[in-house]
C-alpha cells in the first residue's frame, strides 16, 4: 500500500507515529509563517502542518504551490494540535509533514468540493465524479451500500437465493412505457428492457426455487419526479407455498431488520390498513401516518341549508388542524390558493375557526347557525383553538384534493419530521382501475395479480369493485414497495387477460411462455418488490432519490456527464435497420 493510514483514522493515541497518508488537497490556509493543508480521502480529513523554522524551507515553499484537489502522498509525524477541532474525529492531531509527493496535479474544480458547495445542480451533475468526493454525497452511497449488505444478510438467513435475470427481454407490463433496444442480427426486431423481473421471478417459482430475491435494475420510460428515475433499483422477491400473511410478515421483518441494523431504530410492528380506509381517512393510497389529522365526513350535517356548494356535493369532508384557530386571513387565503392551483384543482376551501374563547367563526356563517357549526366541530372532536378546513365535491376528487391540503398543513405544523419513521401496509387494493383515455379497465398492479377468490364473481358485474390480494408498504407517505399473491393457474390467468381486453392471440403472443409454464405445475406463489432507491432516501432523510444513485439522470432524463441519450451514426442506424426522420 502507498499509505499507512487513511485520513479518517489517526487519533491522539497515535502521536509520535511516523505515517504516510494519501488523498486530495481540500483546502490550503497560508498564514505566511505557517501553512495548513486539509487532506481528504473517503474516510475523512486530516490536517497537515508546515511551519517556518520547523519544516524544511524547500518543502514549505513547494507545498505553497499545491492546488486544490491535487493528489498527494504525505509522510510525516503525528503531533498533538494546540488548537483542537471537535468537529472532526481527527481534530486532536495534525501531521508535521516531512515529505510530499505529488501523485497527480488537478485542474481547478468547477465548484468547491466541500459540504457547503457553490456548485448548482446541473454543474454538479456534469461533474458528478467530483460531487461524489463531497462527504455528504458519498455518505449517501455508503448508506446505500449498508442497506444492500443488510438486505442480503436478512434474506440469506431466510433461505432466499439471489438469481440474476436477463436485461434484454420483452415487454413486462408494469404500466409504464418500455425502453427498447434494436436487434442488429434480427433487423426490425427489438428487445425491451425489464420494467421489473416480474415474469422471470414467477418462472423461477415454477422451477422450484421457492425463495428468490435480486437487487436489480429496472427501466421505465415515464415522467420523472423526485422519487422516480428511468432506471432504478428494486429489491425484488418471490416466495412459493405461502399466504399473503407470510409475505407481509417476512418483508415487515426485512424492513425492521434494516431499521435496526442500519439506523439502530426499533421500528414497531407495521400496522395494516385497507385500501378503502386509506382513501376514506387520508384520500391517498400512501398516507403519511407520521401524523394523525384523519379526514372527517360531515356531508349529512351540511344539507338543507341552501349553501349551494355543499348542497350539490357528494361529499363534504375536512381535517382539523390542532391549535390553528388563530390563523390570519392571509394564512387561510394561502391555503385556499394552494388547493386552487391547477395541479390540485379545488374550487375553494371552507374554514371553521373554533376560537379559544369557545366562539365559532366560519366562512359560511351566512348559511349555518352557531348550533350547526358546533355540531360540525363536535364531529371532528375539535377543541377551542382548532381550525377545521373543509372541502366538497365529487367523492374521489375531493378526497385527493384534501390529501394535498393535509400534507401541506402537516408540513407547516412540523409534523413531517424526517427523523421520525412511520410504516404502514396498505392491503386489499382494487384489482382493476378504470382508464378514462382508453375507456377500459387496466390492472392496477399487474395482470398476474390474483383477485380475492370471494370477489371473482364481481368480475362480470362490477369489475371496479373486485379486490386483489395486493399490498403496498408505505413509509412516511412514500410507496416503498408493492406486491401481490399471483394467479398460478392458466385458466384464471386467461380469464384475467380477457377482462383486461387482451384477445387470446395477443395474450398468447405476449405471455404465452408464462401460461404454458403454468401448465407444468406452478406452485401457489406471491412476492413483492421494494424501490431500493426510495428506501435509501427515506433512511437518509431526503426527498429525492437522486443523491442515493451514483450516476443519476437529471430532471429531463438525461445524463449530462456522458451526454446521453445522444444520436448515433448513420452507419450504426443502417446496421440496426433503423431509419430516422427528424
Ligand atoms: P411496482 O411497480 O409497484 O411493482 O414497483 C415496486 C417498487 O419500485 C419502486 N419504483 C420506482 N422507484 C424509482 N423510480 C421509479 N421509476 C420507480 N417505479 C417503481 C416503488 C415501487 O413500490 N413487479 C412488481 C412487484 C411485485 O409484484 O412483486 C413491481 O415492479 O417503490
Amino acid at each position: 500500500m502507498l499509505r499507512t493510514h487513511t485520513c479518517g483514522e489517526l487519533r491522539i493515541t497515535d502521536v509520535n507515529k511516523q505515517v504516510t497518508l494519501a488523498g486530495w488537497v481540500q483546502r490550503l490556509r497560508d498564514k505566511g509563517s505557517v501553512l495548513w493543508i486539509d487532506l481528504r480521502d473517503r474516510y475523512g480529513i486530516t490536517q497537515l502542518i508546515f511551519e517556518e523554522g520547523k519544516t524544511d524551507p524547500a518543502l514549505l515553499e513547494s507545498s505553497r504551490n499545491l492546488g486544490r484537489e491535487y493528489v498527494i502522498l504525505v509522510e510525516g509525524t503525528v503531533v498533538e494540535r494546540p488548537a483542537k477541532n471537535d468537529k472532526i474525529p481527527t481534530g486532536d492531531i495534525e501531521i508535521k509533514a516531512t515529505r510530499i509527493t505529488v501523485l497527480n496535479a488537478a485542474k481547478l474544480p468547477p465548484f468547491t468540493i466541500e459540504d457547503e458547495t457553490d456548485g448548482g445542480d446541473e454543474l454538479r451533475m456534469k461533474y458528478r465524479y467530483l460531487d461524489l468526493r463531497r462527504n455528504i454525497v458519498r455518505e449517501k452511497l455508503q448508506l446505500r451500500h449498508k442497506m444492500a449488505q443488510q438486505t442480503r444478510t436478512y434474506l440469506d438467513a431466510q433461505n432466499f437465493i439471489e438469481v440474476e435475470t436477463p436485461v434484454l427481454i420483452k415487454s413486462t407490463p408494469e404500466g409504464a412505457r418500455d425502453f427498447v433496444v434494436p436487434s442488429r442480427v434480427h433487423g426490425g426486431e427489438f428487445y425491451a428492457l425489464p420494467q421489473s423481473p416480474q415474469t422471470f421471478k414467477q418462472l423461477l417459482m415454477v422451477s422450484g426455487f421457492d425463495r428468490y430475491y435480486q437487487i436489480v435494475k429496472c427501466f421505465r420510460d415515464e415522467d420523472l419526479r423526485a422519487d422516480r428515475q428511468p432506471e432504478f433499483t428494486q429489491i425484488d422477491c418471490e416466495m412459493s407455498f405461502i399466504t399473503q400473511e407470510d409475505i407481509l410478515n417476512t418483508f415487515e421483518g426485512l424492513v425492521r431488520h434494516l431499521f435496526k441494523n442500519v439506523k439502530g431504530i426499533d421500528l414497531p410492528s407495521v400496522p395494516r390498513m385497507f385500501y378503502d380506509d386509506a382513501m376514506k381517512l387520508y384520500g391517498s393510497d400512501k398516507p403519511d401516518t407520521r401524523f394523525d389529522m384523519k379526514f372527517v365526513e360531515i356531508t349529512a350535517l351540511t344539507k338543507g341549508k341552501s349553501f349551494p356548494v355543499f348542497e350539490s356535493a357528494d361529499l363534504v369532508v375536512g381535517i382539523c388542524a390542532k391549535g390553528c384557530a388563530e390563523y390570519t386571513r392571509k394564512q387561510i387565503d394561502e391555503l385556499t390558493e394552494y388547493v386552487k392551483r391547477p395541479q390540485i384543482g379545488a374550487k375553494g376551501l371552507v374554514y371553521l375557526q373554533y376560537k379559544s374563547d369557545g366562539s365559532l367563526k366560519s366562512s359560511v356563517d351566512k348559511f349555518y347557525s352557531a348550533d350547526d357549526l358546533k355540531a360540525w366541530a363536535d364531529m371532528f372532536g375539535a377543541q377551542p383553538g382548532d381550525l377545521i378546513l373543509l372541502m366538497a365535491g365529487e367523492t374521489d376528487t375531493t378526497r385527493k384534493q384534501l390529501n394535498e391540503l393535509r400534507l401541506l398543513v402537516g408540513e407547516r405544523l412540523g409534523l413531517r419530521d424526517k427523523n421520525k419513521f412511520s410504516a404502514l401496509w396498505v392491503i386489499d387494493f382494487p384489482l382493476l382501475e378504470w382508464n378514462e383515455e382508453t375507456k377500459r379497465y387496466h390492472a392496477m398492479h399487474h395482470p398476474f395479480t390474483s383477485p380475492k377468490p370471494e370477489d371473482i364473481g364481481l368480475l362480470d358485474t362490477n369489475p371496479g369493485k373486485v379486490r386483489a390480494n395486493a399490498y403496498d408498504m408505505v413509509i412516511n407517505g412514500t410507496e416503498v414497495g408493492g406486491g401481490s399473491i399471483r394467479i398460478h393457474d392458466a385458466a384464471t390467468q386467461q380469464l384475467m387477460f380477457s377482462h383486461l381486453g387482451f384477445s387470446e392471440e395477443e395474450a398468447r403472443k405476449q405471455f404465452g411462455f408464462l401460461m404454458e409454464a403454468f401448465e407444468y405445475g406452478a406452485p401457489p406463489h406471491g412476492g413483492i418488490a421494494f424501490g431500493f432507491d426510495r428506501l435509501c432516501s427515506i433512511f437518509g432523510g431526503a426527498d429525492s432519490i437522486r443523491d442515493f444513485i451514483a450516476f443519476p439522470k437529471n430532471n429531463a432524463g438525461k445524463d449530462v456527464m456522458i451526454d446521453s441519450p445522444s444520436t448515433i451514426s448513420q452507419e450504426q442506424l443502417n446496421e440496426l435497420s433503423l431509419s430516422i426522420k427528424l
